[in-house]
């Protein structure tokens, strides 16, 4: 899909912007504090539904205001123009238009204009806590499979009443052995699901990683994911699950929550076999998540069988020279690419060459130039 035009609203600090979009590379330059991201996170309203950068709404809304409003031409890869509108108000809340109806559940949306987003928090994904990649992997599954976001929402809930059980029995001295039993049944028949989904996921999207790992750098690196489930997985999922709960009963007692699930799961991250959190440098860690997303593309085009466009926010600094222009060069042939950054002059270079490039330059919550 492209998007062809966004107008934004009272959005963050732009009052009234509209742009027109090349089905190439989008720059969107300017300095600090102007309106770049902001144009990237009113794409991701009118894609998602919601902010890429998991604030509220309210906070959008430019200030002394209390609405925003966000309007798009989407084309599809089947070519149908779908008119979208996003409009916030304070009091009535947020409302998804497309083509003029109301949309009300938001996974109604999700997979019609898939979109790839890296942004500076999601450095978080190859330095920071396991919980990051399990997020990674969730967003990526959720957006191609409504079944596995659906399992996921039983999982959490399962989990959710095991721990209280646990918990409650560790401070009342007195454990419900019958009604832990059956929430255990309940965590197990949907954590082994979300485990054999992630499993093979991981298996499918290695060999698409590494590919895009390759593209960006020129050799010497040779990068892998490992699938690390907290329980092994040998055999019968449902048994090696409720194997390791059985011989974690006790610990599980005197903590007061669950120990074992997908929910404790994580992948790991490899460079030449090495663990990049404790290796890596900045640029390859840049380089890691920049294949991640790019590999994200190709696994969302794959299944959803419409082409995502890829939003990438500041991703440049820290790169060198080689490694950010194999990354532009990269992404720009894998579709409609928006990429925002605040030197413009090092861009020029290497685009000579390039088709669809398209230049947005943003000062003060405006758009003051626009050329080809
Ligand atoms: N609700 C709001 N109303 C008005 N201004 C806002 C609102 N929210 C954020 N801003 C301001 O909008 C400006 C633009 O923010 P944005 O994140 O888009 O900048 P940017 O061009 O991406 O900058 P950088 O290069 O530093 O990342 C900032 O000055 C920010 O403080
Ligand atoms: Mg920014």
């Amino acid at each position: 899909m492209r998007i062809k035009r966004v107008q934004l609203t009272n959005f963050r600090n732009h009052n009234e912007s509209s742009l027109e979009f090349s089905e190439g590379v989008n720059f969107i330059t300017g300095a600090n504090a102007q309106g770049k991201t902001s144009i990237l996170e009113a794409l991701s309203y009118v894609c998602l539904t919601r902010s890429f950068l998991q604030q509220s709404d309210s906070s959008v809304a430019r200030l002394g205001g209390d609405n925003f409003a966000v309007d798009a031409a989407i084309e599809t890869d089947k070519n149908v123009v779908n008119k979208v509108r996003v409009a916030y108000e304070t009091g009535t809340g947020r409302k998804y238009l497309l083509d003029s109806n109301e949309v009300r559940r938001s996974s109604d949306v999700i997979g019609l204009f898939p979109i790839v987003v890296l942004s500076p928090g999601d450095f978080a994904l190859t330095g920071g806590a396991p919980s990051e990649r399990r997020v990674f992997i969730d967003i990526v599954l959720s957006q191609v499979s409504r079944s596995y976001l659906e399992e996921l929402t039983e999982y959490r809930r399962a989990l959710k009443q095991r721990n209280k059980i646990l918990l409650d029995g560790k401070l009342n001295n007195y454990l419900d052995g019958d009604l832990l039993s059956a929430w255990t049944d309940a965590l197990i028949s949907h954590g082994k699901k979300i485990v054999a989904r992630r499993n093979s996921f991981v298996d499918e999207f290695s060999g698409i990683f590494s590919a895009a790992y390759r593209s960006l750098i020129e050799s010497g690196e040779s990068p892998s994911l490992k699938y690390e489930p907290s329980f092994a997985l040998e055999g019968d999922v449902d048994a090696a699950f409720r194997n390791t709960l059985t011989g974690l009963s006790k610990i599980e007692r005197a903590r007061g929550s669950t120990l074992a699930g997908p929910h404790r799961d994580d992948i790991g991250f490899f460079l030449n076999d090495m663990p990049i959190k404790e290796f890596a440098s900045q640029g390859q860690h840049k380089t890691f998540l920049v294949a991640l997303k790019v590999a994200e593309f190709h696994y969302i085009k794959h299944k959803l069988g419409e082409t995502p466009a890829m939003l990438l926010d500041d991703v440049m600094t820290e790169l060198d020279f080689t490694r950010a222009t194999k990354t532009i060069r990269t992404v720009a042939g894998l579709g409609q690419v928006f990429i925002t950054a605040t030197d413009m002059l090092s861009f020029d270079e290497r685009m000579v060459d390039m088709q669809d490039v398209k230049y947005h330059s943003v000062k003060d919550g405006s758009v003051v130039y626009e050329h080809a």
